[in-house]
């Protein structure tokens, strides 16, 4: 006997994720899930299902008392937090995949959750199609996470593919991935990082229990990066990546940014192409973990969508452990971080801010350097998105306060033995 909940869904768009998600449970009978009416914003768009499916009219679908579950993929995330949030007060639970409604406004959400007892399920929200966050909550406990790293945006990982090893200039990857349903319908957000950051706010709470504003988080997308970065880059055998991070630092606060980052080749994230994600967790005893698969798309980021409305026929919600059963490690600005920065003037480069410098490019039109900064310089200071500027992180950038003193030491001892401590216009180390 089957004693899983009967679900009636409603559905809130159908665009690349909504008609994907149709045409998933069509071949998915198996679920027993009705789809019971669809609500969209132009009725006068040709659709490929049955006209007497849809309706602008959004109570249609929210106080129907028959409707179970909310399905919402539209594409404001304004709309869609009302939606969110009229559903779960309706006593509905709910599907998102508007990763940047829920980054937004997850402290509200986690609270609606509480209060109407209800099911609030993103899964879609984060890699698309890979299970992340059902394994941050169900699999990796607290005190074993030593770090996560992700390429989380296939958008801007399918451009820097195709610029770099196809040789497409920025624009025309860009219109590829629009074109192949990758890219959110107003680029700046995949480009220039919001989208990755809104996603790693939704990790960092499943990962360590940290709810912070995606405005909180220093990020940054991929809109600087130049060609001639990319030819540092395979001189130095590296690829670029848009790179989503947190690591559990020694005083057991979290480091978490993102960034554009060298990978390295024996890096897992370095064989993540096109519009691929992937994660990389580190834990005590379990080493290191890859997850891998798409970011984008329609199916796959159906099929992430149809595995969650699959887990509410058990009841599935999230516990959020992190957040409520442990203790929340802080978010730490006090660090230090190695970085390559390339740039077209020195009057741009504040000099003085970098602990030390390690290798200096000075001769042609566009100039580079490789050096360590304190974080809180990138958390407080914009010269380094500014300008035509260009700041891409070192393989493994993040160095704590008694590693760099160290590295400082020797730095100064080596600077001392081969006679030339001062081969820059400044000193090289700053004392
Ligand atoms: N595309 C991906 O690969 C992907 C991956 C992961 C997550 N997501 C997320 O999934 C969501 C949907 O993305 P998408 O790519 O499917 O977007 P899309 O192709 O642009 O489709 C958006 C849909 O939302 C509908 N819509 C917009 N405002 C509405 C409102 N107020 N009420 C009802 N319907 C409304 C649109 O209606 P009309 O059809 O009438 O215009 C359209 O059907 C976004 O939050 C996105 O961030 C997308």
């Amino acid at each position: 006997m089957d004693t899983h909940k009967q679900l009636t869904i409603g559905l809130f768009g159908f665009g690349v994720v909504g008609e994907g998600l149709y045409k998933v449970l069509q071949q998915t009978p198996s679920l027993k899930a009705n789809l019971k009416k669809v609500c969209i914003k132009n009725p006068g768009k040709k659709r490929n299902a049955p006209a007497s499916l849809f309706t602008t009219d959004k109570d249609e679908l929210l106080n129907d008392p028959e409707i179970n579950v909310i399905v919402e993929v539209i594409d404001d995330a304004d709309a869609a937090f009302q939606i969110v949030t009229t559903a779960l007060k309706n006593k509905k639970d709910v599907v998102s995949a508007s990763k940047k409604m829920i980054a937004e406004h997850l402290s509200a959400l986690l609270e609606l959750q509480e209060k109407t007892g209800q099911s609030l399920l993103y899964e879609s929200a984060a890699c698309a199609s890979i299970p992340v966050i059902r394994n941050l909550e169900e699999y990796y406990d607290n005190d074993l996470l030593h770090s996560i790293k992700a390429i989380v945006n296939g958008s801007t990982n399918f451009i820097l593919t195709k610029m770099f090893e196809e040789g497409l200039d920025f624009k025309q990857a860009l219109i590829l991935a629009q074109q192949l349903g990758f890219a959110e319908s107003n680029p700046k957000l995949d480009v220039e990082g919001y989208d990755a950051v809104n996603k790693w706010t939704i990790l960092l709470a499943h990962a360590y229990g940290i709810v912070e504003h995606p405005d909180n988080l220093v990020f940054n997308g991929i809109q600087n990066i130049q060609l001639s970065d990319a030819l540092v880059a395979k001189e130095k055998h590296y690829d670029i990546k848009l790179v989503a991070q947190a690591k559990k630092l020694l005083d057991g606060k979290v480091a978490a940014f993102v960034l554009p980052q060298f990978v390295k080749q024996d890096d897992h994230l370095f064989f993540v192409k096109n519009e691929y994600n992937g994660v990389v967790i580190e834990s005590s005893f379990a080493d290191k973990q890859f997850f891998y698969g798409k970011g984008a798309g329609s199916f796959p980021t159906a099929s992430a969508v149809l595995s969650d409305i699959s887990a509410l026929r058990y009841n599935y919600r999230y516990e959020y452990k992190k957040l409520y059963h442990h203790i929340i490690p802080e978010l730490s600005n006090d660090f230090y971080i190695k970085t390559y920065v390339s740039f077209d003037d020195w009057q741009f480069i504040p000099k003085e801010k970098f602990e030390w410098i390690e290798e200096w490019h000075a001769e042609a039109d566009r100039k580079y350097l490789v050096g360590v900064l304190p974080f809180s310089e990138l958390k407080n200071n914009n010269w380094w998105r500014e300008n035509n500027t260009s700041l891409i992180l070192a393989p493994e950038p993040v160095i704590e306060d008694v590693e760099i003193r160290r590295l400082k030491k020797s730095t100064n001892n080596l600077a001392f033995r081969q006679g030339n401590f001062s081969p820059f216009p400044f000193s090289a180390v700053k004392n």
